[in-house]
């Protein structure tokens, strides 16, 4: 990479495979810890930025260890005018955290994510790789019992 293009993220080949890497440290670790994006930045010959911009680019991955249970709901417009601001403050309540947080048991951590490619049943949210649409408030309590 010529001295031009540093703080670009990577692009091609390259990229492909520091996503490949990034999602097998996530996958084995449940984050994609420090020392790795430092091991990363080193083994493909990019800045540590630039392993830093792409692991925290995708809503996949996470550079900070997560609850066993990860809560992802939608952002976007078509869930936005669905409500899902009221689902967002229903989850808050129902787990006592925020979106960027986990809770202190471990059980949960809670984040906000682009479109998960439900929006004709928005408002919609995953849990772990499980997919939850046409949420309402009362719905959240009832599917949060059963990852508890
Ligand atoms: S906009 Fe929410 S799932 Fe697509």
């Amino acid at each position: 990479m010529s001295k031009g293009q540093e703080g670009v993220l990577p692009q091609g080949k390259e990229q492909e495979n520091l996503l490949v890497m990034l999602e097998r440290a996530q996958s084995e670790f449940g984050y994609v810890p420090e020392e790795f994006i430092v091991e990363a930045a080193h083994s493909l010959n990019v800045s540590i930025s630039e392993v830093y911009g792409v692991a925290t680019f995708y809503s996949f991955l996470s550079t900070k260890p997560l609850g066993k249970n990860v809560i992802r709901i939608c952002k976007s417009l078509p869930c936005y005018l669905k409500n899902s601001q009221m689902i967002i403050k229903s989850v808050e309540d129902e787990i006592g955290i925020k979106p960027g947080e986990t809770t202190p048991d471990g059980k949960f951590s809670f984040e906000l994510t682009n479109c998960i490619g439900a929006c004709d049943e928005a408002p919609a949210m995953l849990i772990n790789n499980d997919v939850h649409v046409n949420l309402t408030p009362g719905k959240i309590s009832q599917i949060l019992k059963s990852y508890k």
